[in-house]
């Protein structure tokens, strides 16, 4: 499974960790910046990652800056987005099973690494639960962005 990872400044102190992380367990990983703790602006690296998920070139994204929040905020405005930020093993789990996210955004300032870690795990080991209502609900979404 592809895996597109971003971050800004704030988060890249969590990217190679990550990007270590997710190989190890036999994941492709497509790092899509930033490359350095200059400063800059997440936006960028939220649609970088976001684009790549929707264009198909990766399955799933991970984005980190310090609170993961505005990387949801920013991939959410891509088409096909199911960007989630969160904070618990709790979110990571339902985020996947019941909202299929396929965008996890994460923070640098709000979890430690061990946590972080430990989040992208229960992320892709939750499969997404297929139950009427979740599914439903989905459709939703999609509905509601094919046609606004
Ligand atoms: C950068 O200072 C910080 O605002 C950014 O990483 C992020 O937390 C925004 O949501």
């Amino acid at each position: 499974m592809k895996i597109a990872i971003g971050s800004d400044h704030a988060g890249f102190i969590y990217k190679q960790p990550i990007k270590m992380h997710l190989k190890s367990k036999g994941y492709e990983v497509i790092d899509k910046g930033t490359l350095s703790e200059e400063k800059t602006d997440y936006p960028i690296y939220a649609f970088k990652v976001a684009k790549s998920v929707r264009d198909k070139e990766a399955e799933y994204g991970v984005l980190i800056c310090g609170t993961g929040i505005g990387m949801s905020i920013a991939a959410n405005k891509v088409k096909g987005i199911r960007a989630a930020a969160i904070q618990s093993s709790f979110a990571a789990e339902a985020t996947k099973a019941h909202n299929h996210a396929n965008v996890l955004c994460v923070g640098s300032r709000t979890n430690t690494l061990e946590e972080v870690l430990h989040f992208v795990d229960i992320f892709f080991e939750t499969e997404e639960d297929q139950m009427e209502r979740h599914v439903k609900r989905i459709q939703e979404i999609s509905e509601y962005e094919e046609n606004r």
